[in-house]
């Protein structure tokens, strides 16, 4: 066949070759720019934020209190970070017998509350605040009874659903 003809077809299916090829490329670099531009659009830095195990059931009893960490698993961007501690807690009974978890958290300005088995106590350290076994104050500056978080057993495992709150107020407010 005459050059003349080949010739511009040759380029013509070079092109559509080389258009083809770039498109394919395009397509198949979508889910990495997807991946790459992830943690500009996306919360990078999240919590398990539901009920979170803090132990066995069996021991947590009425008349000593049973401080108890509260382990999460963090997202951060790509990498999963098991065994967050998020912060603790204080599980005791309640007079029916269900377990009652406490923020360990003092709502008068947030220092770790200790209890005092001596005295069936929780006491603050800071300033000097005395809780009731029940949470409710006894004496001191915190405005508010110690923080109740909400709890359940499932299969003799006790989930706690961890959330902190603004200290210095009387009413209580997720922080
Ligand atoms: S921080 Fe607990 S009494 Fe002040």
């Amino acid at each position: 066949m005459d050059r003349a003809i080949l010739e511009p077809r040759r380029r013509f299916l070079e092109w559509v070759v080389a258009l083809g090829a770039a498109g394919i490329g395009a397509i198949a670099g979508i889910p990495l720019l997807g991946a790459i531009v992830y943690p500009l659009r996306a919360r990078t830095v999240r919590e398990d934020d539901g009920f979170l195990d803090v132990g066995k059931a069996d021991n947590v009893n009425a008349d000593a209190p049973t401080k108890a960490t509260v382990l999460a698993t963090r997202w951060d961007s790509w990498a999963r970070i098991e065994g967050v501690e998020l912060g603790t807690v204080w599980l005791t009974r309640d007079p029916s017998g269900a377990i009652v978890a406490f923020s360990s958290i003092c709502p008068h300005l947030g220092c770790s509350v200790d209890y005092l088995a001596d005295s069936k106590i929780f006491n603050c350290p800071c300033h000097g605040t005395v809780f009731r076994p029940d949470g409710s104050v006894v004496s001191g500056p915190a405005p508010r009874a110690l923080d109740r978080l909400a709890c359940k057993v499932e299969g003799g495992r006790v989930l706690v659903k961890f959330q902190r709150f603004a200290v210095g107020t009387r009413e209580q407010r997720t922080a």
